[in-house]
């Protein structure tokens, strides 16, 4: 834990150990809402952060309070509908071909991004066609969220290029934001973890030991960070806090520590993933696939 407090400058607090990361994540008075936005440093961050992470004035779900309207329905609908996919996903249906070639090392000419692009895209709408610009969008959006390279994001953000990117995800998942979420954000913990599974199955002696659950546990990434702000005193880990304090989790720095996989998701919590069974299904269809046709 580190807590960075210049009083009128910065309040920010990084969060790394698992135990306190889980407590964070169910206490009703650390939340998203990002009210106020002193000191200096913590509102220029949360201004950057929610102009990347809105459309049209509206916050993607990752960045909307607890108690926002209809925040809670919404994700409950879309776990729903991905739980409802995920075991035809984990059966390796002939859309997961394209990736799972690209673990065999059989299209080594082909993108992993726009693959993983195309089968996220299409839970959101059936006529999702992800290309070269549809990838370059997740990517521009992707890094106008990490910290640094102030002057780019500037020129970014006055030629309109992120917005752009926005516009042309949104456009095409029918103005869902958990859509232009998944296929421009949480994307890119997706095709980290395809990487790692084309790296353990490309390894003749790791190959032939993982069954396809065991391959698909080995290739989940979570998010390195997510944002909370408390609205009330507290304290966390023996770090005492204010209100208005920034909360930065570390989730994956502390589930590699830990081994924890319950952080990944932040399953059973109120901001749990919608994805959190899709994925590890999507991930163990690709091994399934990818090695049922060398005949494993
Ligand atoms: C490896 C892949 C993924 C990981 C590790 C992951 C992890 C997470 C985590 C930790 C959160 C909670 C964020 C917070 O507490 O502020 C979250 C939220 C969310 N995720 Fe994922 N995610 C993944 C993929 C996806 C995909 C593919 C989609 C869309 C299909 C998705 C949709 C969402 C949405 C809509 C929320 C917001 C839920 C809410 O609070 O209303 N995620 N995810």
């Amino acid at each position: 834990m580190e807590h960075k407090h210049i009083p009128g400058l910065v309040d920010v607090i990084k969060v790394d150990q698992p135990a306190d990361i889980l407590r964070i994540a169910h206490d009703g008075s650390i939340d998203r809402a990002f009210g106020p936005r002193k000191p200096l440093l913590n509102g220029l961050l949360v201004r950057r952060i929610l102009r990347v992470l809105s459309h049209h004035g509206h916050r993607f779900p990752t960045m909307r309070a607890r108690e926002a309207t209809g925040r809670e329905r919404q994700q409950d609908a879309l776990w729903q509908k991905l739980n409802a996919a995920a075991p035809d996903i984990r059966a390796a249906p002939d859309s997961l071909e394209p990736l799972a070639a690209w673990v065999r090392n059989t299209n080594a000419n082909a993108e992993v991004g726009p693959l993983v692009q195309q089968v996220i895209g299409r839970i959101f709408s059936p006529t999702f066609e992800a290309s070269g610009a549809t990838w370059a969008a997740a990517q521009v959006i992707a890094a106008s969220l990490a910290p640094g390279n102030t002057l780019r994001n500037l020129k970014w953000r006055i030629t309109g290029k992120v917005t752009r990117a926005k516009a042309m995800l949104a456009s095409m998942v029918g103005g869902d934001l958990a859509g232009v979420h998944g296929v421009s954000v949480a994307i890119h913990n997706v095709v980290k973890g395809v990487h790692q599974m084309r790296s353990l199955y490309l390894d003749p002696s790791v190959r032939p030991t993982l069954t396809p659950e065991m391959a698909g546990r080995r290739c989940l990434y979570a998010p390195a960070m997510v944002l909370r702000q408390a609205t009330s005193d507290g304290t966390v880990g023996g770090c005492t806090y204010a209100s208005g304090t920034l909360l930065l989790l570390e989730l994956e720095k502390a589930r590699q520590a830990s081994g924890d996989e319950s952080i990944i998701f932040l399953a059973d919590t109120w901001s749990r993933c919608p994805a959190e069974q899709w994925v590890p299904a999507m991930l163990e269809g690709i091994w399934r696939r990818a090695t049922n046709a060398d005949g494993h």
